[in-house]
C-alpha cells in the first residue's frame, strides 16, 4: 500500500463520505483535490484531471472563474452573511430579479434554501399549503416518476424512485403515487392521463425532472412530451412541479429543460449549477397566484413557516449573478450549440464497443449503459463494480468521473472547448475498452 500523506490519513480517519460504501473506500487512496484551472481538476501530486462530471453536475463555466471570484471576493469584504427573515440584501434581490427575467413566462417569486433537496422540499410543502389554503384539503398527494431523484431528505426521498437509494427508508415517507420512468415516455403520459381522470381530486402536484431523469440513469424523455404534461396537469387542476436541480443551467443546451417545449411550471427548482458550482444555493421559484394564497392577516397563519439560516446568503448570491452574467458576455449558450453536436458525434463511437449497450444524451449530459453481453443485454453483477473499475481507469487517462452504479456519466462544465470534448470521450472509451474488453 502506498504511503498515505496527512490529508489522506485524517480523510480516513474522521470523514464519512455521502454516497460512498466506507469499506471499499478505507483500503484506496483517496484522491485529494487541492487546486484547479478551468474545467481540470488538480491533485495534491500535481496531476490534471478533466473534471468530467462537473463535480457532481455543479459547475458551469469551469474553476477559477475571474468573474466569480472576483464577485465573491467583493462581497465578503462587505459582509459574509445576514438573513432573510424578514430583511433583505442586495445581492440577493438583484438575483431574484435576474431569475425571474430569465425563467419562462409566469414566475414571478423566488423562495430561496441552501440544495437541491431543501428546495425540493420548500416546493412540495408549497404546493401541499397552496390547496389547503384554496379550501381543497382533499388534494394532498402528490405524482412522481420510478426512477426519480429529489434528493436525499425525506419529503424528496418519499417522491423518489430510486429503491437502491431509496426503499430502505419507506416506513418513515409520506406515501406518494408514482407512475412510468423515462424509459416509456408514452407510459408516462398515459399513466398519467389515466390516473388524472380517476383521481385529480386528491392530487396536489406532480413532480419531475424536465427531459432527463439524471441519478435514475441518465434516462432520456421523447422530445415534446412536457407539452402534453403541462397541458394533462393544466385539465385536471394539479400543479406542476419541474426539478431542473440538475438540467438547469444549459446543461440540456437551453438554459432550462423546459425551454425545449416553451412550457411554464407552477413551480420551478433550481439548485446546483446556480452559483456555477462554487456555493451551496437553491431556488423554489413560483407564480404569483400560488404566492397570493399565502397572503392574509398574521393571525389567520397563512404564513409559509418554512426556512433556512442560509437563506439568500450574500455570497452564494453574488456568485449566482456573477454566473449569470457570464452566459450573457461571453453567448454562452449560443456556443454550446457546435460543443453539443460534437458531443453526440463523439458519443456514437461507443456502440462499437462489445460492452456498450445504449448511449443517450440531452446537450451535454450523457449516460453509457455498460451490460456483460450486448447481444442478451445481461447485466454486470453488483459485485463486478464495472461502472467503478472503468472511472478508476478513466483516472489514470486524466479524467474524473462518477457512475451511476454501471452506467458511465458524462457531464462536463458547458465552457469545455471542442479538444476536451474529445479528449474526454477519447480517454472514456479508451477506460472502458480496457476494462471490458483487454481486462487493463
Ligand atoms: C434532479 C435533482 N434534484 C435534486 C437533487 C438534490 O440536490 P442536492 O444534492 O443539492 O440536495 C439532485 C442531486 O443530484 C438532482 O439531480
Amino acid at each position: 500500500m502506498s504511503s498515505k500523506s496527512k490529508i489522506q490519513e485524517y480523510d480516513l480517519k474522521y470523514i464519512w463520505h455521502p454516497f460512498t460504501q466506507m469499506k471499499e473506500y478505507q483500503d484506496e487512496s483517496p484522491i485529494v483535490i487541492e487546486d484547479s484551472d478551468g474545467i481540470y481538476l488538480i491533485d495534491s501530486d500535481g496531476n490534471k484531471y478533466i473534471d468530467g462530471v462537473s463535480s457532481l453536475w455543479v459547475n458551469i463555466h469551469g474553476h477559477k472563474s475571474k468573474e466569480i471570484n472576483n464577485a465573491i471576493k467583493q462581497q465578503v469584504d462587505k459582509i459574509a452573511h445576514s438573513t432573510l427573515l424578514g430583511i433583505t440584501n442586495p445581492m440577493a434581490s438583484i438575483l431574484a430579479k435576474k431569475l425571474i427575467d430569465l425563467s419562462p413566462n409566469g414566475l414571478q417569486k423566488v423562495f430561496y434554501s441552501g440544495d437541491g433537496a431543501s428546495a425540493v422540499e420548500v416546493g412540495i410543502k408549497m404546493a401541499f399549503q397552496y390547496w389547503m389554503l384554496k379550501g381543497k384539503k382533499d388534494k394532498n398527494k402528490f405524482v412522481c416518476l420510478k426512477d426519480g431523484y429529489h434528493g436525499d431528505t425525506l419529503g424528496a426521498v418519499s417522491v423518489g424512485g430510486i429503491d437502491i437509494f431509496h426503499s430502505t427508508f419507506n416506513p418513515l415517507l409520506f406515501e406518494s403515487i408514482k407512475i412510468s420512468s423515462y424509459d416509456s415516455t408514452s407510459k408516462v403520459l398515459d399513466d398519467l392521463n389515466k390516473l388524472l381522470t380517476r383521481d385529480a381530486d386528491q392530487i396536489a402536484a406532480l413532480i419531475l425532472e424536465p427531459y432527463v431523469q439524471a441519478a435514475g440513469g441518465m434516462k432520456i424523455a421523447e422530445d415534446g412530451y412536457l407539452k402534453e404534461i403541462r397541458a394533462l396537469c393544466d385539465k385536471y387542476n394539479v400543479l406542476l412541479i419541474l426539478d431542473e436541480v440538475a438540467t438547469g443551467f444549459g446543461r440540456t443546451g437551453k438554459m432550462f429543460a423546459c425551454e425545449h417545449d416553451d412550457i411554464t411550471p407552477d413551480i420551478l427548482i433550481l439548485g446546483k449549477g446556480l452559483t456555477g458550482g462554487y456555493l451551496p444555493l437553491s431556488a423554489t421559484i413560483t407564480t404569483q397566484n400560488i404566492f397570493d394564497a399565502f397572503l392574509g392577516d398574521y393571525d389567520e397563519l397563512k404564513t409559509f413557516f418554512h426556512g433556512h439560516s442560509y437563506s439568500g446568503n450574500p455570497l452564494s448570491c453574488a456568485a449566482a449573478i456573477a454566473n449569470l452574467e457570464i452566459f450573457e458576455k461571453n453567448n454562452t449558450l449560443l456556443k454550446l450549440q457546435d460543443k453539443i453536436q460534437l458531443f453526440e458525434n463523439e458519443l456514437q463511437e461507443f456502440n462499437g464497443l462489445r460492452s456498450v449497450s445504449e448511449t443517450r444524451n440531452k446537450g451535454l449530459m450523457a449516460g453509457i449503459d455498460l451490460v456483460k453481453n450486448k447481444n442478451t443485454g445481461e447485466k454486470f453483477s453488483l459485485k463486478d463494480r464495472v461502472g467503478k473499475k472503468v472511472c478508476d481507469s478513466a483516472l489514470k487517462e486524466g479524467i474524473l468521473l462518477r457512475p451511476l452504479g454501471d452506467t458511465i456519466v458524462l457531464m462536463p462544465p458547458i465552457s469545455i472547448n471542442d479538444s476536451e470534448i474529445k479528449k474526454l470521450t477519447k480517454a472514456t472509451y479508451k477506460a472502458i475498452k480496457d476494462v471490458t474488453e483487454n481486462n487493463v
